[in-house]
Parts: C-alpha cells; sequence; structure tokens
C-alpha cells in the first residue's frame, strides 16, 4: 500500500522575486580556499570547548526515485556515491558523502513531502572553486534557482537556493576573500577639510573612502566601515550613537569597540589620520589597522605629534553626517 502524500510539490513551490533570482547567479573570485564559516573550518577550536557538537555526521532525505535523486547529487551537487543500501535503513538507499565527510543518505519511498514547505532545508558550505563550478552545472540545466537571502547577504558571502527532484529545499553557501580581509577603496589619502570644521562628539561618513571619522575628547579616529564580523557596510546609528551593522546585527560604539550582536568581535579597523600643516584632517585609506580593542592612544590630536603630510596627493572627501 502507497504511503499518504502530505504534500504535493505544485502546491509548495517557492517562487523567486527578481533580486532573488539575480543575486543567485553572482560568481564569487575564484579560490580553493575554504569558507570562513564552514563547520570544519571550525572543529579544533569546538573540540577544545567540549560545548557544541563539532560537525554533523549525515543527513536522510526520502525520494521517489533513487536512481534519479542519487545521478542528481552525484552529477549536479557534486558528492561522492559511497554505495547503495550500506546503512540499517530498511528502504532501499543511496549513500553519498561530501568531501568533508558528512553523509547524504537517500531513501526510496513511495511518496515523499518536500521539506520546504516547512521552511526545513539543507545548506553546505564549499570552496569558491567548487560553488562557481556548481553555478557552471546550473546554467547549462537551466536550473530554477535564486537566493532566499538576498537582502542579508554580507559582502563576500554567496547563496543560492533551489530544489531538488523532489521539491527538497537546498542552499549552497560561499564566502570569499572580501568577508575576511578589508579591501582598501582606492582613494588614497583623503582630505577630510579643516579640523575646526568638527564639534567634539561629531561622527562624520565619507562614502569614497569608505570610512567613519569621528572627533573624541582623546582626538580624532578614522574607522573603516566594513564590520569585524564578515565585512558587511556598518550604518550609523545616530539615535543611539552607535555603528550597526544590517547583515547580522552586530554593533560597535563611537570608539568602534564592540556592543553586541554578534560574539567575540575585534574593535573596528583603523585608517591612520595625520592632521597636515594647513590643518586639515587626513586620512589615508591606503593602510588598514586592525585593533582588538579601542586605546586612546590611537587617537590624534594636535598633541599626538601625527602630522606631516601636504596638500599633494589628496582626494577631497565631502563627508556627509547623516550616512
Ligand atoms: S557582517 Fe555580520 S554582523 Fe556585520
Amino acid at each position: 500500500m502507497s504511503e499518504p502524500a502530505v504534500g504535493s510539490q505544485a502546491e509548495e513551490k517557492h517562487f523567486f522575486d527578481e533580486k532573488q533570482k539575480e543575486l543567485g547567479w553572482a560568481v564569487p573570485p575564484e579560490s580553493d580556499d575554504q569558507p570562513r564559516f564552514a563547520a570544519f573550518v571550525h572543529y579544533d577550536w569546538l573540540q577544545d570547548t567540549g560545548q557544541l557538537i563539532p560537525r554533523v555526521s549525515h543527513v536522510v532525505l526520502a525520494v521517489t526515485d533513487l536512481d534519479r535523486s542519487e545521478a542528481w547529487y552525484r552529477d549536479f551537487f557534486g558528492l561522492d556515491v559511497v554505495g547503495r543500501d550500506l546503512t540499517g535503513e530498511d528502504k532501499p538507499h543511496s549513500v553519498l558523502r561530501t568531501n568533508s565527510g558528512e553523509l547524504v543518505i537517500l531513501v526510496q519511498r513511495d511518496t515523499v513531502a518536500p521539506m520546504h514547505a516547512m521552511g526545513v532545508h539543507h545548506a553546505f558550505t564549499m570552496t569558491p572553486n567548487q560553488y562557481r563550478r556548481m553555478l557552471d552545472r546550473a546554467k547549462a540545466k537551466s536550473h530554477e534557482m535564486g537566493v532566499f537571502r538576498a537582502d542579508f547577504l554580507a559582502p563576500g558571502e554567496y547563496g543560492l537556493n533551489f530544489e531538488d527532484p523532489d521539491g527538497h529545499g537546498v542552499e549552497l553557501d560561499t564566502t570569499t576573500i572580501e568577508a575576511d580581509q578589508n579591501v582598501p577603496p582606492g582613494v588614497g589619502v583623503v582630505d577630510c577639510g579643516p579640523v575646526d570644521r568638527f564639534a567634539l562628539g561629531d561622527v562624520r561618513v565619507s562614502n569614497e573612502g569608505n570610512f567613519f571619522l569621528v572627533r573624541l575628547a582623546e582626538g580624532f579616529l578614522a574607522m573603516t566601515r566594513r564590520c569585524t564580523h564578515m565585512n558587511g557596510v556598518l550604518t550609523y546609528d545616530k539615535d543611539h550613537w552607535r555603528f550597526f551593522c544590517p547583515y547580522h546585527h552586530a554593533c560597535f560604539d563611537r570608539r568602534g569597540d564592540p556592543l553586541g550582536g554578534q560574539p567575540a568581535l575585534d574593535a573596528l579597523r583603523l585608517n591612520p589620520v595625520t592632521l597636515s600643516a594647513d590643518g586639515h584632517v587626513l586620512v589615508n585609506t591606503d593602510e588598514i589597522i586592525p585593533r582588538e580593542f579601542f586605546d586612546p592612544s590611537q587617537a590624534v590630536s594636535w598633541g599626538s605629534g601625527a602630522r606631516g603630510q601636504g596638500p599633494v596627493g589628496r582626494t577631497t572627501s565631502s563627508l556627509t553626517s547623516n550616512p
């Protein structure tokens, strides 16, 4: 007797909007580096803490056509086939493996309820090059896909959502160098104007230079707008005197120290500030200085001796107070 169908693929199918479709085809730069946020990257660290499950052993999926699904996960998805009927499952099944050792077990059933009907899906992390190859295969097959998190992808973060032959939701993710490193904006030294343009407590933003300039009691501080979590572009939340990252909700105070939203973040990275002989605040966007936390010696004032650059070679930036 066949099992009752819990849902139908036609009823439950997700349709992507235009932005989700467009971003789904974004191609990451070439790299074989493993993404920063894959479970296997954190494995050693997790072993030491003893607090979390370090990795997933296997995922079991019900499929209506074992040959078709095995071929799809092997040829399209790129998994290695380990073999048939190798586990205690009482139905015919195929065991496949990711290159980091997790198993995907496809079990033959008469009917299947697509998982995404309940918002359930499985996400797999790849290297950028694996992700690029997957995109090529998806193009060749004209696969319908997009990215659900189109509004929440940080720079250097790529993601794709689509369905397998039985309508199970699948997500692919990768992160590239932009997620880890702060790439200079290419505008060199930015002239922010005369020192007396800035009142104590002022926060201004340079869109060209991609930094915040803050005048603290200790002096001037220029901080890149890239979040120290995954380089999301920060905004200044004037009402709460803090910098806010819309990607995963990290917050930083006006000295750049983390306030929460994500655990264990470093303070915002600095661009060196100098005060020129003609009394202008200059910010060198070519140099990016990581730091763990704010220290008063990082701020630049007339008394701190950080002066000297003449008027040559500067980019003039019209700073705004309301980024
Ligand atoms: S990029 Fe994740 S919180 Fe900013």
